[in-house]
C-alpha cells in the first residue's frame, strides 16, 4: 500500500507475551519516530485481558506497525486479525509469522532446504540427549529473548534445565550446542541489510545479556570476509523466504569451527529499540532509525 503522512499508523505494542516489557520499548521508539516524520501515529497498547479487536478498530487506522514480540503478536494470531479487519500491517504473514515463531517447524523446513542446523530432536526422553549428545542447549520452541533457554554441559543438570523450558510456549527442544560467532543478518524488503557480530560477556546470547548489562559487545559489521559476509547474507536470505516470510526479519546464525554455519532461528518481529540490533545493523549502513521505522512502514501490506 502506498502511505503518506495524512494516513492514520497504530503502532502496536506490549501484549500479553514473556516479551512485553521489550515490545513496550520497540513500540516507544517507532511511535516517537513516526511522529517526529510527521505520520499521524497512535500507540495501541495491547493490555493482557482486553480486547484488542474492539481497540484496533476504534482507532480507525490506515495501517498497523506491529511492535510485538513473542506469542500473540509474533506467530500469526494478530496478522490473521488484521487480515480479517483488512488493515495492512508490517512484517510477515500469517503463515511465515507462524512458522518463523516455532522452532521445531522453523527446523523441519531449513533442514529440508539445506540449511545448516545443529543436531536437534523434541526432548521425549533421556535417550534424545544421549543422541544429541553434550554439551547441548535445550530450549522451548515457541519463546524469543532467550527466555527458558539453557547450556546444558552434564547430564546431571538435564532435568533442571527440561523443566525450566516446559514453563514456557511450545515443545522443548534440545539442541548440539555449537561453539562459534553469532551473527545476526538484517534481511529488509527482500535484500540483506548487513550483519553483526554479538560477543555476550555471559556464557551465552541470554535475557540478562541482551537487555540488561551492558557488557555485551556488538561489532558491526561483523568481522567478516567479504566472502563470509555474502555467504552468511545467502543463507540468511535463503532461511527468512523457506520460512515464507516478508517484509523484514532478523536471522540469527552461528559461525562455528571450519565455517560451518548454522542457523538458530529467523526473527519476525526482532527487537526495534534504537539499541537493538537491526537499528545498528542499519546504522552502519549510513540508515537513521527513523528511515529504517519508514521503510519498514512502507512494507506495510496484507498478504492473505
Ligand atoms: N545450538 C546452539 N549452540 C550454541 N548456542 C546456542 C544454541 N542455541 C541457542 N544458543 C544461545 O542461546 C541464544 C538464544 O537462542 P535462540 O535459539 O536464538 O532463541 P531465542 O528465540 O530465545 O533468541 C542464542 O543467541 C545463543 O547465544
Ligand atoms: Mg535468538
Amino acid at each position: 500500500m502506498t502511505l503518506d503522512r495524512t494516513h492514520k499508523v497504530g503502532v502496536i505494542m506490549g501484549g500479553p507475551s514473556s516479551e512485553r516489557e521489550v515490545s513496550l520499548r520497540t513500540g516507544k521508539g517507532v511511535l516517537e519516530s513516526l511522529i517526529g516524520l510527521g505520520y499521524s501515529a497512535v500507540g495501541i497498547d495491547w493490555q493482557v485481558g482486553q480486547d484488542i479487536a474492539t481497540e484496533i478498530r476504534r482507532a480507525g487506522i490506515a495501517a498497523a506497525w506491529i511492535a510485538l514480540h513473542g506469542v500473540w503478536g509474533e506467530d500469526g494470531c494478530i496478522q490473521g486479525l488484521l487480515e480479517c479487519l483488512a488493515i495492512p500491517y508490517t512484517g510477515s504473514g500469517v503463515m511465515g509469522s507462524a512458522i518463523a515463531m516455532d522452532k521445531v517447524m522453523s527446523k523441519r523446513l531449513l533442514e529440508q532446504a539445506g540449511v545448516g542446523q545443529a543436531r536437534w530432536r523434541i526432548y521425549r526422553s533421556v535417550a534424545d540427549a544421549t543422541a544429541v549428545g553434550y554439551p547441548l542447549v535445550v530450549k522451548p520452541s515457541r519463546e524469543g529473548s532467550s527466555v527458558g533457554v539453557t547450556i546444558v554441559r552434564d547430564p546431571s543438570a538435564l532435568d533442571a534445565a527440561i523443566v525450566e523450558a516446559q514453563h514456557h510456549h511450545g515443545e522443548v527442544l534440545i539442541e548440539e550446542y555449537v561453539k562459534g560467532h553469532e551473527i545476526n543478518v538484517a534481511i529488509l524488503d527482500g535484500e540483506v541489510l548487513g550483519d553483526v557480530e554479538v560477543r555476550p560477556a555471559t556464557e551465552f546470547y541470554t535475557y540478562e545479556a541482551k537487555y540488561q548489562r551492558n557488557d555485551t559487545q556488538y561489532l558491526c559489521p561483523a568481522p567478516l570476509s567479504e566472502a563470509e559476509h555474502t555467504r552468511l547474507g545467502q543463507i540468511a536470505l535463503q532461511a527468512h523466504q523457506v520460512l515464507g516470510c516478508t517484509s523484514y526479519s532478523r536471522v540469527d546464525l552461528i559461525l562455528g569451527e571450519g565455517g560451518r554455519a548454522i542457523c538458530l532461528e529467523v526473527n519476525t518481529l526482532p527487537g526495534m529499540t534504537e539499541k537493538s540490533l537491526i537499528p545498528k545493523i542499519a546504522a552502519s549502513r549510513g540508515m537513521s532509525y527513523a528511515t529504517l521505522v519508514e521503510r519498514i512502514l512502507a512494507t506495510a501490506s496484507l498478504k492473505a
